[in-house]
Formats: C-alpha cells, structure tokens, sequence
C-alpha cells in the first residue's frame, strides 16, 4: 500500500511529499462531467455506487497519492433539518435567525446522520484495495454555522457576523450542537473506514483573533480532540488563516492546511514546528504552463522541508477551468521530487 501520506501526516520519514487536490473529483474532470450528465450532484452524494466511482476518478487519472470521499460538507444539515440544493453553491430552504430557529436544529444519533455516506466510505475502501489512503471529512462548526444562519454562501457574511456580536450566547448554542454532530459523524467515517479526516474551515478566514479564538477555534478544537483515540491523523484547513497563525497553534490537529498566502517555511516557523503541513500551490497557478507549475511546485517541496511533515496539496480547490494535463503535470513534479 502506498501510505507516504499517513506517514508524512504522522510527521515520519518519506522518500518524496505526497500529493493529493483538493476537490480533486470535480468538473475539471471529462470523466466527471460525463457522469453529472447521468445524475444531480446530490444523487451523486447519497448513492454509495457513484460516489464511489468520483472518488476514484482522480486516482485513475491523476496518481495522487490519497482518496478523499466524494461528498459535501453541507451534507450533513438535512439530517439537521434543512434542505439543501446546489445552484452551483449551496442554497439551504431556511436560515437560522431566532432562539426558536435554533432549537428547531435537530442532532440525531450519529449513524442516522448520513447512512449513505458510512456506506460509499466501506464501498470506496473496497474499490480502493489499499492503493491509496481514503480521507473522510466535515465542515468544521463556524463554517456550518455560517451557512446554516446565512443560508447560502455570501460575500458579507453580515447575519452570522451579526449573531456572533450582538447574540453571543445564541451562536454558541448553535456552534456546541454542531459541533456535538460534526463529532458523532466523523467518528462514524473513522469507524466506516476512513484512514484520516480533514476539517474544513472555509469562512473562518473571515473572523479577526478574538472572534476567531472564540467561535471557529474553541469547536474545531473540540471536534479534533474528540477524534484524537480514534488514531487517524485530523487535519485542519482553515482558509485565510495568515492572520491567526499564532493562534492555530492550539487547533489540536496533527496537520494545519495552508493557503497560498504564507509560504511554508514562514508558516512552519510561526506554528513552532508543532505541525505537519499541507498545502499550498495557488489554484490559478495550474493556468500557468508546465514548466512555470513544476517550478513553483519545486519551490513548494523545498520550503516544505523545513516543516515536521509536508502533505503536497493546491492552497484551496481546483478550478473547475482546470486542463486535465496541468494537474497532471504538478503530480509529476511533487513526484520527481524525492526527498
Ligand atoms: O475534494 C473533493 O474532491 C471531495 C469532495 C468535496 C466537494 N466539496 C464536492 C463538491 C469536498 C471536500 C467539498 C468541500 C466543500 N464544499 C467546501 C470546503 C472547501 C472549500 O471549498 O472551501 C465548501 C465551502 C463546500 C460548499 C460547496 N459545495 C460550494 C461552494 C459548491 C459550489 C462551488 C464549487 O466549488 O464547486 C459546492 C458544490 C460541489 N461540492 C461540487 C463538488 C464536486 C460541484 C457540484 C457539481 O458537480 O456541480
């Protein structure tokens, strides 16, 4: 089995970094879009067969080095009550807004969360036969939360920003049943088969210190160390996070994900070399010729060495106006590069 990825995660010796993309099964795929000409992208979700399929889409093609289930971190909210539709972005049929609102968000037991997602994770293990490592994942709580209360992706983020100032002690009560189910349901994956877990934290980017450490660090925190026993690396992703480094390094993760923004060298320095990381080519750098991404991609490996452990990754998800060929070649690159 190839593990250079759980070995790099676990902070051990490997020959190269290992590479994976996020949003690696995706529109930038020929394979992909044939499929969604089938089927909506939540059938996709909620069948085990076709979600199997996309997730081993990119290790066909690609040779990345780890699998990460094909799913959304929006999946989880119909078992908290809410409707979900992609247009292309998530769109919820309500927003929470009130105390009532609140109470009204259901947190089932765990294995009633998404039953279909535990199933493709065993179904995906199958179909992977120990080639790669498979990832399993969650939104981290304030990133739910921000859609739960905006109710589809915004630019502002003006009402959670709001309920966090002016109601305090609502979003906290909103953020601890979250955070409470994202536990539950990852714990699941883990126990379904997934070898490791990242938290994504999209919209945490958008917080200053304060609100940050008080409404996004305090529930990753909490989520990643309830799935510590469970012996899986966690990763936390946060976007945007050039300003919270100092902070982050009390996420409680075993990898911190970094955007583009700061290079790895300054980043592993302002972590206190407490962390692997992963990351962090700028998306729109795969726009650039093969030779400018292999370049860039040498850059990365090397600052990438003066970190505890380095996972190759984009800073963020692939474009959907991606060529196939330029993702190709920036695996080749991480690859040519042993260690
Ligand atoms: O990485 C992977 O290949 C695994 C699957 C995955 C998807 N979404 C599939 C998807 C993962 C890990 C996600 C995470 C996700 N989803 C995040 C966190 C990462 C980030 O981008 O910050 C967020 C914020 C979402 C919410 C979401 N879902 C958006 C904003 C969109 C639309 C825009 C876009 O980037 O595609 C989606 C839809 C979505 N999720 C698609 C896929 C493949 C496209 C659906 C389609 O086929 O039309």
């Amino acid at each position: 089995m190839n593990d250079l990825f759980l070995r790099a995660c676990r902070r051990e010796p490997v020959e190269r970094p290992p590479i994976w993309i996020m949003r690696q099964a995706g529109r930038y795929l020929p394979e992909y879009r044939e499929l969604r000409k089938k089927v909506d992208f939540v059938t996709l979700c909620k069948t085990p067969e076709l979600a199997t399929e996309a997730t081993l889409q990119p290790i066909d093609r690609l040779g990345v080095d780890a699998a990460i289930l094909f799913s959304d971190i929006l999946v989880p909210a119909e078992a908290m009550g809410f409707k979900v539709d992609f247009n292309p972005g998530p769109v919820l049929d309500r927003a929470v807004r009130s105390a009532a609102d609140v109470d009204a968000v259901r947190t089932p037991d765990a294995g009633e969360v998404a039953p279909y997602v535990y199933e493709a994770v065993r179904q995906i293990r199958r179909a992977l036969d120990g080639r790669v490592p498979l990832i399993g994942f969650a939104a981290a709580p304030f990133t739910l939360a921000v859609y739960l209360v905006e109710g589809k992706g915004s630019k502002s983020f003006d009402r959670i920003k709001q309920m966090l100032f002016a109601e305090p002690a609502l979003a906290h009560r909103l953020l601890d049943k979250i955070a409470t189910l994202t536990e539950g349901y990852l714990l699941e994956q883990i126990r379904a088969g997934a070898q490791a877990v990242q938290l994504f934290d999209s919209w945490a980017g958008l917080l200053g210190p304060r609100e940050y450490r008080e409404f996004a660090l305090r529930y990753a925190r909490r989520v990643l160390d309830a799935l510590r026993s469970a012996g899986v690396p966690r990763i936390y992703f946060a976007l945007n996070n050039a300003h919270l480094l100092e902070d982050l390094r009390e996420c409680g993760a075993d990898v911190v994900g970094m955007d583009w923004r700061v290079p790895l060298d300054v980043a592993t320095a302002r972590l206190e070399h407490r962390f692997a990381l992963q990351g962090n080519l700028d998306p729109c750098a795969l726009m650039a010729p093969p030779a400018t991404i292999r370049a860039l991609a040498h850059d990365i490996v090397e600052r990438g060495r003066t970190a505890p452990g380095h996972v190759f990754n984009l800073g963020h998800g692939i474009l959907p106006d991606t060529p196939v060929e330029h993702a190709q070649a920036l695996v080749e690159a991480v690859r040519e590069s042993a260690r």
